[in-house]
């Protein structure tokens, strides 16, 4: 909890007064938004887009206000967690189960921050399983494509029936081969029909925040 408040923290002095900013989805971006929340009171004027129910709910509390693609060119800067991340910055997301709003808001951002303790760095992606979000419709059918292409999926749930993410959907959990590369995964994923997003975010990552064995501030 410290570490995801060390570098929680540490990424919202990235945020400048006027900046339209994505706030992502988890226990470390938390901090980042209570930190928001906090600079907000004491005069810093922002506009936050958040990636899910949420953190809607808590910057609400927070007192962050908040905007939406409808009123916006685009976002200066977006912060969110993630599950897995590698040296190349290439992530595993969506272990909060907000994976499509955060690649969506990600994408969209000029600055995209990944904060990350330790436990989070990998040498490679795949001991947390790739979540995958599906439509309901047909997901049996779709369960069988993702199968095809090597993937063992488990279906998400939350007290014995399907988890339902903000946008209606379900999300699978997948073990995925050893040696894949992510770039190629992720685009195969996304053209089984029925798949919506899944939690691979490849060449997106410009800064992760983490901290080394001595518990110091280090950015990749
Ligand atoms: C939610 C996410 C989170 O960013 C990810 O699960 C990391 O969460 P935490 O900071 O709680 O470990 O992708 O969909």
């Amino acid at each position: 909890m410290v570490d995801k408040k060390i570098v929680g923290e540490k990424a919202a002095e990235f945020v400048k007064d006027g900046m339209v900013v994505g706030l992502g989805t988890g226990s470390t971006v938390f901090y980042t938004i209570q930190k928001l929340g906090q600079l907000v009171k004491e005069g810093l004027s922002i506009k936050g887009i958040p990636t899910s129910v949420q953190t809607e709910e808590l910057a609400k509390e927070l007192g962050i206000p908040l905007t939406s693609f409808s009123e916006i060119e685009s976002i200066d800067i977006a912060i969110d967690g993630a599950d897995e991340v590698n040296s190349e910055l290439e992530l595993i997301k969506g272990g909060g189960g907000a994976l499509l709003r955060e690649k969506i808001i990600a994408r969209a951002a000029k600055i995209f921050i990944v904060v990350a303790d330790s436990s989070k760095r990998v040498e490679k992606l795949g001991a947390f399983r790739l979540p995958v979000e599906v439509i309901t419709f047909g997901y049996e059918m779709t369960e069988k494509h993702i199968r095809a292409i090597g993937l063992v999926p488990e279906i998400r749930l939350n007290g014995g029936t399907p988890f339902i993410t903000d946008n209606g959907n379900y999300i699978f959990d997948c073990q995925i081969p050893e040696h894949v590369q992510p770039e190629m995964l992720e685009r195969m994923l996304n053209m089984i029909p029925g798949v919506v997003e899944n939690g691979l975010f490849v060449g997106m990552t410009d800064l992760v925040i983490t901290l080394d064995q001595e518990k110091n501030v280090v950015m990749l």
